[in-house]
C-alpha cells in the first residue's frame, strides 16, 4: 500500500505577499489519529473516521501492517479500517520506529493485550532528546518486566498487567496514552496522576470508552480506569487537528484578506487565541469556525509554552514569524523542548532578527521585512514556519526537504492554493 509518492527531493515554491480569501477545511487530528490506530490492537476491528492521510498515518499503518494487521485505507474519504484478529508478531522493529516515535504507542497495547511487547527504543529527534523513561517507569510499576537490549526494549507481562496507582513527574502526552492503553485490559483500578490533559488524551478516552473500557477524568489531570476483560471493535471519528488550526490562524493573520476555517473546534485553540488577542489581533468566532484577517498592527508579547491548556510548543515556530511581523521586541521560551529552535537559522536567512538568548529562550525582534531565499525544513512545525515566512516574505521562496512538512500537514499546498497562495511543489 503507497498511498504517497515519496517526496523526500521534493521542494516548495512559494511566492510571497499574495493576499488569501476563501474557506479552509481542518482535517482530523494527526495526533489522534496516531493513537487511536494503535489502540485497534487492544481488539480485533476498528473503523476510523476522519484520519488526515499524512506520512505519519502512513507510518504507523505500515508498522501495525508488520505485526500481521491488516489495513484498508479509503483516501479520499479520510477514512481506515483495521483488523487485527491474526497478529503474526509483537514486535515493533526498529525501521518503523525510528521514523516516528509515536510508533511508542504499541507498547502499552501489545503488552496489555498479549502480555509481551518487543518495540525499538525511539531515537531521538530534532527538536530534542525524547526519553521514554516515564512510559517504561509506570509499565513496571504495573507489573510488566521490562528491559533494554541491543536499541530494544523488551517487556513481558506473563500474568498480564495489575492495575496501580501512578504517577508522571513530567506531563507526557504519549506517556498518559500509553499507560491508559496499558490499563484498559489491565486487572482492577489504575490511577494516573499528573496526567497530560490535551484534546488528543480525552478523544482516545472517548474511543476506548466507546470500545467498552471504563475510564474516568480524561481531560484532568487524575484519569481513573478500571480494568476489563475485552473490548469490542466500533467506529469512531477523531477529533479535527488544533495544530492545524492555529497554523492557518497564524497565516490569516499575517496574509489573510478573509479566511474561513472550519471544521474546527475553538476551545482546543483557546490559548493560541488569547495570545493572538493579546497581540491585538482578533477573530471572529463560531461554534466549529473562525473568520480571520490579517492585522494592521501587531504588538510584541511574550510566550511560554506549556501542556495543555497552555501554548502548545507545536505551535511555537509559527507564532515566532508571527512576532517578525510585531513592533518591538517579544521574548519566546519552549519549556517542553528547549532546543526546538532548529526554525531560527532559517528565518534569519529570510531576513527575520532573532537571538537565541540560551536555556531555550529566544528574542524576537519586529517589524523586519522577510525577503524570500533557499530554506532547509528540518522538523514538522519548523516547516510549517518557514511556509508562513514564505507567505509574507518579497518575492520567491524554496523550501527543501518538504517530506518533514507532509508528516502532519494534509493537502497543504492545494489548501493555500485554493485561498488564492501562489505555491507549488518542485522537484
Ligand atoms: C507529543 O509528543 C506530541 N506527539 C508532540 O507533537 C508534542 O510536541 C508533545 O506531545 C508535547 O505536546 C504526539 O502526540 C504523537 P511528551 P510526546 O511525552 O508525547 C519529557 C508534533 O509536532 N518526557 O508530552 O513525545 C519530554 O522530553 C509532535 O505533532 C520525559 O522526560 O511528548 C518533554 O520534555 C512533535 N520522559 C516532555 O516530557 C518520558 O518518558 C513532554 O513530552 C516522556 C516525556
Amino acid at each position: 500500500m503507497s498511498f504517497f509518492r515519496l517526496s523526500f527531493s521534493m521542494k516548495l515554491e512559494i511566492s510571497g505577499q499574495r493576499e488569501l480569501s476563501g474557506e479552509i477545511r481542518i482535517s482530523g487530528a494527526k495526533n489522534s489519529a496516531l493513537p487511536a490506530m494503535a489502540a485497534s490492537l487492544l481488539t480485533d476491528e476498528l473503523l476510523l473516521e476522519n484520519i488526515p492521510m499524512v506520512e505519519d498515518i502512513r507510518s504507523m499503518a505500515l508498522l501495525i501492517e508488520g505485526l500481521g494487521g491488516r489495513i484498508k485505507i479509503q483516501k479520499k474519504k479520510n477514512k481506515i479500517k483495521i483488523n487485527n484478529n491474526n497478529l503474526k508478531t509483537v514486535e515493533a522493529p526498529y525501521e518503523y520506529v525510528k521514523k516516528m516515535r509515536a510508533s511508542i504507542l504499541v507498547l502499552g497495547p501489545l503488552l496489555t493485550r498479549f502480555g509481551e511487547a518487543r518495540v525499538a527504543y525511539p531515537g531521538g529527534c530534532k527538536i530534542g532528546a525524547r526519553p521514554v523513561d516515564l512510559h517504561i517507569e509506570n509499565l513496571k510499576r504495573m507489573g510488566a518486566e521490562i528491559r533494554v537490549e541491543h536499541g530494544t526494549i523488551i517487556a513481558k507481562a506473563k500474568d498480564g498487567l495489575k492495575g496501580s496507582r501512578l504517577s508522571f513527574e513530567k506531563v507526557s502526552v504519549t506517556g498518559t496514552e500509553n499507560i491508559m492503553m496499558a490499563a484498559v485490559l489491565a486487572e482492577g483500578e489504575t490511577i494516573i496522576e499528573n496526567a497530560a490533559k490535551e484534546p488528543e488524551v480525552t478523544d482516545l478516552a472517548n474511543l476506548l470508552i466507546k470500545m467498552g473500557a471504563k475510564i474516568e477524568g480524561a481531560g484532568t489531570d487524575l484519569i481513573k480506569i478500571k480494568g476489563v476483560k475485552e473490548l469490542h471493535p466500533v467506529e469512531y471519528s477523531i477529533i479535527p487537528d488544533r495544530i492545524e488550526t492555529g497554523t492557518y490562524l497564524i497565516i490569516g493573520s499575517l496574509i489573510g484578506k478573509e479566511l474561513h476555517l472550519y471544521n474546527t473546534i475553538p476551545e482546543h485553540v483557546r490559548s493560541i487565541v488569547l495570545k493572538l488577542n493579546e497581540a491585538g489581533i482578533f477573530l471572529e468566532e463560531g461554534k466549529d469556525s473562525f473568520t480571520v484577517k490579517r492585522a494592521k498592527k501587531i504588538l510584541p508579547v511574550d510566550i511560554e509554552t506549556q501542556p495543555f491548556p497552555g501554548f502548545p510548543t507545536d505551535m511555537q515556530a509559527q507564532f515566532m514569524v508571527l512576532l517578525t511581523q510585531a513592533e518591538g521586541r517579544s521574548i519566546i521560551r519552549d519549556t517542553i523542548f528547549p532546543g526546538r529552535f532548529h526554525h531560527v537559522d532559517e528565518l534569519l536567512r529570510l531576513g527575520a532578527n532573532i537571538k537565541k538568548l540560551g536555556n531555550g529562550e529566544v528574542s524576537v525582534m519586529g517589524k523586519t521585512e522577510l525577503s524570500g531565499a533557499e530554506v532547509l525544513a528540518t522538523d514538522l512545525r519548523a516547516s510549517a514556519s518557514l511556509v508562513i515566512a514564505a507567505l509574507i516574505a518579497n518575492g520567491k521562496t524554496i523550501i527543501h526537504d518538504i517530506f518533514h512538512l507532509e508528516r502532519g500537514y494534509e493537502r497543504l499546498s492545494e489548501k493555500i492554493k485554493k485561498v488564492g497562495g501562489k505555491i507549488k511543489k518542485i522537484k
